[in-house]
C-alpha cells in the first residue's frame, strides 16, 4: 500500500466497543445506533460496534449497527477463537460492508500467563482465526493485544503469517498505555520494514491513555506508516481511555504541512454533536480544558489574547471553533417558532425523526420548554432529542406529577406520582435535600433494589433559566446503567433521569470483558 501524501488516514472509532468497556458506560442497542448514526454523517471510516460473543445485548447492537450504517464500514470483535467469529459474522450478516477483528494477545507475560501457550501455537490460533474470518468477509483486521510489550520479532513472524492467511489491517494495540512516542512510531517502522509482506496490508493503531500518550503515540505511529487510527470520542475508554478521535482528526487537519496523510474525508463539524451525545448518554463529562470539545477550548478569557483575536484571530486562534460543531450563533427559536422551523433547524443539526410521532412528541416538549424559556439554544434542541429517543424505550414507569418542598430549617418532603405499567401511584418520603427526597420517594413505588453510583448536573446553557441536564448511574447485580434527564428545573431533571435509568436497568444482560480471554 502506498504511502503518499495523498494517503487517507482511516479513521476506526471503537467508542461503541472498547469507550463502552470503561466501567459504567454500557450503553443500550438504540443508544449505539444513535452515535453510530452520528459518526456515519462524520464520514468515519470504521466504526467497531462492539463483541457479539459478549452478551446478547452487545450481539444484538452490532447487529443494529451493522442494519443500519449504510457509509461506514461496521466491525465487530472476536477472540481468536471459532465460537467468537462465528458470532461476529452472524451479527454482521446484513451490514453493507462489514469487517471482524479478531486479536489474541502476543506479549511474553500474556503468552505465559494469561493464555499459557507457546508462542508457535499463538501463531497458529491466529492463522485459523484469520483464515476463518475471511469466510464470512473480505475485510479482516488482526491485532496482536499488548503488542506494545511483545517482542519485536515475534511481531515481525505473527503478522507476515496472519498477511499470508488474508488479514487486510494489522492493527499494533499499545493495550497497557506503556510506549512513548519516539519508540512507538519506530515500532510501526520497523514491523513495515522487517515484514517482508507488509506492503499487502493497512497498519493500524490502537493506544491506550495510561500514562497520557495515547494521541502523540498514535500520531508518532501515522508519521511512520501506520495509515489507520483506533481512537474514541471524548478519549472514552478502558482506565485513562483510548486516543481521542477528535484530537486525532484535528491534528492532521490543522498541521496538514507536516503529516503524510489526509483526514479531509471527515466532517469536522459533526464533533462536537457527537461529543454531547457520547457524554449524555455515558455520563462520563467532558472536562472544561479538553481540547477541541470542552466548554473552555475556544474561550478566550485573558484580555491580551481577546485584543489579539479580535484584531486577527489567527493571533491566538489555530481552529475554527466552528469547523468543529460549535455553533456560532445562540438564539435559535423561541415561543412563536413553528413545527417547520423546529424541523429545520434540528435538520441542520443532523437529527432526523424516524416518525411523524416522534417528530410530534419533540414539538410538544419544545413547546412546553418554550413556555419556561424564552430563548431555545441548538444545546436545548439537542437535550430535548435525546430526551425523546429516551422516552420511546422501554418505558414501564414515568413521571406524572412532581411536587417539592424545601424550607430553611425544614426537611424537605417529595411527592410524587408516577405511572408504572399504566397505573398511577403516590408516595410522600422526606430527604436531606429536595433530589434525595425525591429519588426516596420513587423508590417507594418502584422498590428497585439498584445502587445510586453517579448523580451529575449540568447546565446545558449559560443563564439561570438553563436548563439542568441530569445523568444518573444505578448498579443492580453487578449491572451498571446510566439514566439522562432535563428540565429547567433541576428536581424535575433528576426525577426524569432516575426514572430513565430506572426504565433501563429492567432489561437484564450478562457481559463478558473482552480482553478476559479464555483462548
Ligand atoms: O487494547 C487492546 O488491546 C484492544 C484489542 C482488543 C485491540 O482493545
Ligand atoms: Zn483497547
Amino acid at each position: 500500500m502506498s504511502d503518499s501524501k495523498q494517503d487517507k488516514l482511516i479513521i476506526f472509532d471503537t467508542t461503541l466497543r472498547d469507550g463502552e468497556q470503561s466501567p459504567g458506560a454500557s450503553m443500550t442497542k438504540e443508544e449505539k445506533v444513535r452515535i453510530a448514526k452520528t459518526l456515519e454523517k462524520m464520514h468515519v471510516n470504521v466504526i467497531e460496534a462492539g463483541f457479539p460473543i459478549a452478551s446478547p445485548g452487545d450481539f444484538e447492537g452490532v447487529q443494529a449497527v451493522a442494519q443500519t450504517i449504510k457509509d461506514s464500514t461496521v466491525c465487530g470483535l472476536a477472540r481468536a477463537l471459532d465460537k467468537d467469529i462465528d458470532r461476529a459474522g452472524e451479527a454482521l450478516k446484513d451490514a453493507n460492508s462489514g469487517r471482524i477483528h479478531t486479536f489474541i494477545a502476543t506479549s511474553p507475560i500474556h503468552m505465559q500467563m494469561k493464555l499459557r501457550m507457546e508462542p508457535d501455537q499463538v501463531i497458529e490460533q491466529a492463522v485459523r482465526a484469520v483464515k476463518r474470518a475471511r469466510q464470512y468477509t473480505d475485510d479482516v483486521e488482526f491485532s496482536p493485544e499488548d503488542a506494545g510489550r511483545s517482542e519485536p520479532e515475534f511481531l515481525c513472524r505473527i503478522l507476515e503469517a496472519v498477511i499470508d492467511a488474508g488479514a487486510t489491517t494489522l492493527n499494533i494495540p499499545d493495550t497497557v498505555g506503556y510506549n512513548v512516542p519516539e519508540q512507538f512510531g519506530n515500532l510501526i517502522k520497523t514491523l513495515k520494514e522487517g515484514i517482508p509482506n507488509s506492503d499487502k496490508a493497512i497498519f493500524s493503531v490502537h493506544c491506550h491513555n495510561d500514562l497520557g500518550l495515547a494521541v502523540a503515540n498514535s500520531l508518532s505511529a501515522v508519521m511512520n506508516g501506520a495509515r489507520q487510527v483506533e481512537c474514541t470520542i471524548n478519549g472514552l475508554g478502558e482506565r485513562a481511555g483510548n486516543a481521542s478521535l477528535e484530537e486525532i482528526v484535528m491534528a492532521v487537519k490543522t498541521r496538514k504541512d507536516i503529516f503524510p496523510c489526509s483526514v479531509d474525508h471527515i466532517d469536522t463539524t459533526h464533533i462536537v454533536p457527537a461529543s454531547r451525545l457520547v457524554s449524555g448518554i455515558t455520563g462520563f463529562a467532558v472536562q472544561p480544558n479538553k481540547a477541541i470539545v470542552g466548554a473552555n477550548a475556544f474561550a478566550h478569557e485573558s484580555g491580551i489574547h481577546q485584543d489579539g483575536v479580535l484584531k486577527n484571530r489567527e493571533t491566538y486562534e489555530i481552529m475554527l471553533a466552528e469547523d468543529v460543531g460549535w455553533s456560532a450563533n445562540r438564539m435559535v427559536l423561541g415561543k412563536h417558532s413553528g413545527r417547520n422551523a423546529f424541523r429545520t433547524r434540528l435538520q441542520e443539526l443532523g437529527v432526523e425523526f424516524s416518525s411523524e410521532d416522534e417528530l410530534n412528541d419533540a414539538f410538544s416538549r419544545f413547546k412546553d420548554l418554550a413556555d419556561k424559556k424564552h430563548e431555545i439554544y441548538d444545546e436545548d434542541l439537542q437535550a430535548l432529542v435525546t430526551e425523546t429517543n429516551m422516552a420511546t424505550e422501554n418505558e414501564f414507569c414515568r413521571l406524572v406529577a412532581l411536587k417539592v418542598c424545601s424550607e430553611t430549617g425544614e426537611t424537605p418532603e417529595a411527592n410524587i406520582t408516577l405511572s408504572v405499567d399504566g397505573e398511577e401511584k403516590l408516595a410522600v418520603a422526606s430527604g436531606g435535600g429536595p433530589v434525595d427526597a425525591t429519588f426516596k420517594a420513587i423508590e417507594k413505588i418502584v422498590c428497585s433494589e439498584t445502587e445510586l453510583q453517579l448523580y451529575s448536573v449540568n447546565s446545558i446553557t449559560s443563564g439561570t433559566d438553563s436548563q439542568g441536564e441530569v445523568t444518573v448511574r444505578l448498579e443492580k447485580g453487578g449491572r451498571i446503567v446510566n439514566g439522562q434527564g432535563s428540565d429547567t428545573d433541576i428536581v424535575i431533571a433528576s426525577a426524569k433521569s432516575y426514572i430513565n435509568a430506572l426504565n433501563k436497568i429492567l432489561e437484564p444482560a450478562e457481559r463478558e470483558h473482552p480482553q478476559a480471554g479464555d483462548v
